[in-house]
Order: structure tokens, then C-alpha cells, then sequence
């Protein structure tokens, strides 16, 4: 039996794991990927740390996938042997509850799934999905290039094309990550004035060229009042996990501005509802997309040139592809390579 390796965790905190499994075959109406690269999100840490709950270990992390469909089960429409395909962190769903029905599969109530949660994902050599997770990339996009679109891109690209801010408005973007800098490159492609906030000032001219017109460094500045000297925020767009960064920015939204949580912090956020109420602001939070989401996030990346800024590692360096991440000193993106 051919084998592949694996990158596991056997429990929440426990250290990643370099084993070797079978290569098994995809079941009904599931595909088998030959993975090329996949992308160390922010999320994975969910899986690492056991921070979503029912996890059953030993779990395999990873939900920027892109690779080579490799093995078609049974009943799978649509999808050949060789075609190039992604797995993000949308990982499944029913197909026939209201919201699927409507065409909204994040949002499925029955049956959704988180690829590298729910089953495993691409820290690996192959992972199995259900057809219905699968994207296909376009030609023009390496699968380095390919593999973070898939949660950080689609994420960001997703919840500004949605948010209702218009060409030209003020939108900020809070926190510049894996999904901020990808942010920032989405907003002013999208035709945004774009506001980039992140603590220190080493960032500030990175953001600039990947198209940001102001930077506020919310350590040393008060954001909101920033934001307010700017005309206000149409939307802020919030990937920093840090409720407290979140609440310091809140008051920058203009009137009828919305704040959009992709961000995932412990703690509870702090609200004021006067200035909500007055300014008829909302919040909202935003999860990822769907498969056809990430597949017009990737179009538009190739049309425009948003590309992540991408640290390489070997699939076996997991383990330090994360911590660097973790510690917010990874450039900007790690995504894991399993050519050998
Ligand atoms: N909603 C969704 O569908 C979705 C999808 C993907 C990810 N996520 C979540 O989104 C968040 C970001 O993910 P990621 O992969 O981009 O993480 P990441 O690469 O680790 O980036 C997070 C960034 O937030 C910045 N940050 C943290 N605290 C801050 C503060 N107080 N002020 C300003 N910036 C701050 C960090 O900046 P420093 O460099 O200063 O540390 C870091 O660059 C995570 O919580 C992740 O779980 C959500
Ligand atoms: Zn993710």
C-alpha cells in the first residue's frame, strides 16, 4: 500500500506530528487531492489548540488547499482526474435546507462542515473532500499562489464585495495579517479609498504599496478619532483577533457605517449603543464563502494581481510555519509545499 505523510495533532495543545498513513480512496460523492500546497491560517489554531468544540483527534489542520484532483468516488458529477482544485475552510453542506436552497451553502444549518475540523485537511500529501467543497483554480495562478485565496483571500474578498461600501468610500481595514494584507490589495482594487490599521509603524509603507492611502498605527494613535478625520469609515473590515483593537475603532464609522468581524477574539466585545443607534451603524460578522466564492475570488486575483506575500515551507516544517504565524512575525502568508 502506497503511503503519505500527514502532519497531526492527537490533542488540543498538543505539538504537530510527522506520520505516515495509507492513501485512501474517496468515498461516494467525494473527491481525492493530490495536494501541492496549503496555507497556515490564523484558524488552523482552532484545530492546534482545540478551540472548536467536538473535535475528534487525531486531526489533521489545514483549510488553504490547492492540488491536483487525483481519485473521483462514486456518483461525483463535474470533477476529472488532473483538473486543478482548492479546499477551503468551507468544507461541506447539506444541499437542501432553506439556506442552501437560496444558494447561501456557509450559512447551512444542517450539514456544514470545516475542512481540517470536521475531517482532515491539507497538512498532508492527500486530503479527501466532498465534491461540493472543491473550487477550481484558474491557469495563471501558482498553487503557492492559489493555496492562501482559498480562506485569507476568499475571506476578505468576500466580505468587502458584500459590505455595501461603494466606489470611492472610506474602508479600513484593521489588522495586517495573512487576511489584512490580502484585505488591503482587495479594497483598492475593488475602487475604495483604503484605510490600513495596524500597531507600529514598520508596516506602514508595505501597506501603501499594496494600495492603502492612509495608515493609522493604533499604538501610538487613537483609530476612531483618525478614522473621523478621514469623513469616518463606510466599513471597517476587522481581521486583527483582538476585541479591544476592535472596540478602539468602532467610533471611526461614519454614519451608516458597518463594521465586518472576520476576526476571531476570546473575549467579549464592548459596544457603545448610543453612537450605533444615532449613526444607524451595524455590525456584522463574516464567515469565509462558498466554493463558488473562492472560485470568484481567485478569477479576480488573477485579473487584478492580488497575490498574498508568501513564506514557503516544507510540509514537515509545519510545526514552525505556525509558530511563526502565531507570533505574527510570519510575511505575510506561510503556506506548507509537499514536494520532496
Ligand atoms: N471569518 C472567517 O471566515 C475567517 C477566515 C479566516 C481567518 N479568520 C480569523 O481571522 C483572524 C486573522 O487571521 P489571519 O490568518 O490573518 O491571522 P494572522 O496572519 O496571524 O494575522 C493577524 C494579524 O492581526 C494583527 N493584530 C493582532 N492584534 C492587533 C491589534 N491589537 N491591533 C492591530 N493589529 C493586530 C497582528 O498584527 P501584529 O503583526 O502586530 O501581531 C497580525 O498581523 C484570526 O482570528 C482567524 O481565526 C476568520
Ligand atoms: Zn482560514
Amino acid at each position: 500500500m502506497v503511503k503519505m505523510r500527514v502532519m497531526q495533532v492527537t490533542r488540543p495543545g498538543g505539538p504537530f506530528e510527522l506520520v505516515e498513513r495509507e492513501i485512501a480512496d474517496p468515498g461516494p460523492g467525494h473527491v481525492r487531492i493530490k495536494v501541492e500546497a496549503c496555507g497556515v491560517c490564523h484558524s488552523d489554531a482552532m484545530t492546534k489548540e482545540g478551540m472548536w468544540p467536538g473535535i475528534r483527534y487525531p486531526r489533521v489542520p489545514g483549510h488553504e488547499i490547492a492540488g491536483i484532483v487525483d481519485a473521483v468516488g462514486e456518483g461525483v458529477a463535474g470533477w476529472t482526474r488532473g483538473q486543478r482544485a482548492g479546499v477551503g475552510w468551507h468544507g461541506g453542506h447539506c444541499g437542501y435546507c432553506d439556506s442552501c436552497r437560496r444558494g447561501d451553502f456557509v450559512t447551512c444549518q444542517i450539514a456544514f462542515q470545516v475542512t481540517g475540523i470536521s475531517y482532515d485537511g491539507g497538512y498532508a500529501d492527500y486530503m479527501i473532500a466532498p465534491a461540493g467543497a472543491l473550487a477550481l483554480i484558474p491557469e495563471g495562478l501558482s498553487a503557492v499562489d492559489a493555496a492562501p485565496l482559498m480562506c485569507a483571500g476568499v475571506t476578505t474578498f468576500n466580505s468587502l464585495r458584500n459590505s455595501g461600501a461603494r466606489l470611492g468610500e472610506l474602508v479600513a481595514i484593521l489588522g495586517v495579517g495573512g487576511l489584512g494584507h490580502l484585505a488591503i490589495q482587495y479594497a483598492a482594487k475593488m475602487g475604495f479609498r483604503v484605510v490600513a490599521i495596524a500597531r507600529g509603524t514598520d508596516k506602514e509603507p508595505f501597506v501603501r504599496k499594496l494600495g492603502a492611502s492612509h495608515y493609522i498605527d493604533n499604538n501610538d494613535q487613537d483609530p476612531a478619532q483618525e478614522l473621523l478625520k478621514l469623513g469616518g469609515a463606510r466599513v471597517i473590515l476587522a481581521t486583527a483577533p483582538d476585541n479591544t483593537a476592535i472596540s478602539a475603532v468602532l467610533d471611526g464609522l461614519g454614519v451608516n457605517g458597518k463594521l465586518i468581524i472576520v476576526g476571531v477574539a476570546a473575549e467579549p466585545l464592548q459596544v457603545s449603543s448610543i453612537p450605533l443607534i444615532m449613526g444607524r451603524r451595524s455590525i456584522m460578522g463574516w464567515p469565509s464563502g462558498s466554493p463558488i466564492d473562492s472560485q470568484d475570488a481567485l478569477s479576480f486575483s488573477v485579473l487584478t494581481g492580488v497575490r498574498a506575500m508568501t513564506q514557503v515551507f516544507p510540509l514537515e516544517r509545519a510545526a514552525e510555519a505556525y509558530d511563526l504565524m502565531m507570533s505574527g512575525k510570519v510575511r505575510f502568508r506561510a503556506v506548507l509545499t509537499t514536494a520532496q
